[in-house]
């Protein structure tokens, strides 16, 4: 009988297409040999197409599911995702206090690739008080860090430096700016500002419009890999080839948007 294996918390929406959310999560953290436990914080019923609806699990259900996971299990690390609003978010913000000493990773979903709104923008200065000084890595893609950050334009990698600075300030610790969105570059290439440094994670850009729950899938496998004891930079290394591997083998599957292939 085994009884170490990593255990990781993820507070996600639920996505009825299994492409991004807490699916794709469980996912990941299957084929990487984590187990995953999962506080769901709104139902969306989607497909690659669009989303036709958002309901949110009531707050004190989101806090329950919380509870209950934290006060049976050694959670490793935990992954927030999709919030929705500042309910759920006064919820989400009072349990992680009481996580104290495990790593938080949180991907500030805004936008689905379908232009939804995942995170309404009247809670995004909540956002910026209650969640994003919690955070031990915080991973926006580049619409989301223009967002939190205020500014206007990232063009270079001194933006991208000054965007970090500016969240490190909100009290993220760690920051990984995504770059899937810089459409015309050769490269995907990622960012991460870490004791005052830029690292650069840099790995081939395909042109498949199958990209659906990309951040999802790479915020889950940086909280897999954390849990298993890695450090951070081996940590988004790891993840990053996870991911590219799923994108090179994605799932033509559904007429939009297709998903990544967890199991390449
Ligand atoms: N076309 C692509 N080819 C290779 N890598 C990509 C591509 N698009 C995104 N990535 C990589 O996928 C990861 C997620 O980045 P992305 O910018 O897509 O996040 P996101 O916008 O949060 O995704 P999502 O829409 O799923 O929330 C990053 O490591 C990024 O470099
Ligand atoms: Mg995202």
């Amino acid at each position: 009988m085994k009884n170490n294996i990593p255990i990781v918390l993820s507070i996600a929406g639920s996505d009825s297409g299994g492409g991004a959310g807490i699916q794709a999560d469980i996912k990941t953290l299957n084929t990487m040999k984590v187990f995953a436990v999962t506080a769901i914080t709104c139902i969306t019923a989607q497909n690659t197409k669009k989303i036709r609806k958002i309901s949110k699990v009531s707050p004190n259900l989101v806090e329950e599911q919380i509870l209950s996971v934290k006060e049976d299990f050694k959670i490793s690390a935990v992954k927030i995702g999709m919030l929705y609003d500042k309910e759920i978010m006064l919820k989400v913000s009072k349990c992680i206090k009481l996580l104290k000493d495990i790593p938080i990773i949180v991907d500030p979903v805004m936008i689905s690739k379908s232009g939804d709104y995942l995170l309404k923008p009247s809670a995004i200065n909540f956002f910026k008080k209650e969640i994003l000084p919690k955070a031990w890595l915080v991973t926006p893609n580049l619409h989301e860090a223009l967002n939190l950050s205020g500014m206007q334009v990232i063009e270079d990698e001194k933006d991208i430096k000054n965007c970090c600075i500016k969240l490190n300030k909100f009290g993220a610790e760690n920051i990984l700016i995504k770059g899937g969105h810089l459409k015309h570059t050769k490269e995907a290439v990622d960012y991460l500002f870490h004791n005052n440094k830029i690292y650069k994670f840099t790995s081939s850009r395909y042109n498949t419009k199958n990209t659906h729950g990309t951040g999802c899938t790479l915020s889950a496998a940086i909280s897999g890999n954390i849990a298993k004891g890695m450090h951070l930079i081996k940590a988004i290394k790891e993840a990053k080839k996870f991911v590219d591997k799923a994108i090179k083998n994605s799932l033509k599957i559904g007429s939009g948007h297709g998903p990544l292939n967890h199991f390449p």
